[in-house]
């Protein structure tokens, strides 16, 4: 079968990506074989993987270069049933064409208020570029830090309404075990009984990527 070959991108900073793709890549990782490819020069996924004691916890993580790293989801994708790549934030436009050039879905975390929002619509724009190439590329965006304790705001609801790229209906709450799952270097799933509820997001979000 191909591999499912997975980007989480995002031009402005600080969204959620590295954490989106690190847990997804554990996620996936309970499933099949995975590899987490990762494109940021400041290397925060392998980092995160680094600082983990050697434990079956998260995949294997390669750094690979923006330019290249059409060559590198190929080879991956050889040998792995998902494949995610961690794209860092201000990513050249080519770099990110290249990027969703080479993947089936790109994810593009959102935080859920509408200024933070309309700050990520560039990648709108981007995702129907990259479609000229590839046009079976599908795009979402995943709302981050989401409150537990209010829905969203009928202004958010309104954004995304008007957003060309539609929104995953499961998200990431705003949790401590996703901070602390980063300083562990560990996933949600990799803290046991501490990171349970945030291990449900990151399932219903698989489960629903997968059966898209
Ligand atoms: N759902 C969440 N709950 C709590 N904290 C979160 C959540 N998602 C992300 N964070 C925290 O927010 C910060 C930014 O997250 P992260 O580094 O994943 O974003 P990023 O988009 O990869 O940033 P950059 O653009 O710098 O690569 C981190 O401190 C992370 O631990
Ligand atoms: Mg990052």
């Amino acid at each position: 079968m191909a591999a499912l070959r997975i980007a989480i991108a995002n031009q402005k900073g600080g969204t959620g990506k590295t954490t989106l793709t690190v847990n997804l890549a554990a996620g996936f990782h309970r499933r099949g074989a995975t590899v987490l490819l990762d494109a940021d020069p400041q290397g925060s996924a392998a980092h995160w993987a680094r600082l983990g004691e050697a434990g079956d916890d998260l995949p294997p993580v390669r750094s690979v270069d923006a330019e290249t790293v059409g060559a590198g989801v190929a080879r991956a994708a050889r040998a792995s049933r998902y494949v995610l790549v961690d794209c860092p934030p201000h990513l050249q436009s080519a770099a990110l064409q290249r990027v969703m050039g080479a993947v089936d879905l790109v994810l593009i975390p959102v935080l859920p208020s509408p200024l933070d929002l309309w700050a990520s619509v560039g990648m709108t724009a981007a995702v129907q570029d990259a479609r000229r190439g590839n046009s079976r590329l599908r795009a979402y965006l995943v709302l981050n830090q989401i409150d537990r304790r209010n829905a969203l705001s009928g202004a958010m609801r309104e954004a995304l309404a008007e957003f060309e790229v539609p929104a995953l209906a499961n998200g990431m709450t705003r949790r401590a075990a996703f901070r602390s799952a980063a300083l562990e270097g560990r996933s949600v799933y990799g803290l046991g009984s501490r990171g349970a509820n945030a291990a449900r997001d990151v399932e219903a979000i698989i489960e629903e990527v997968t059966g898209l």
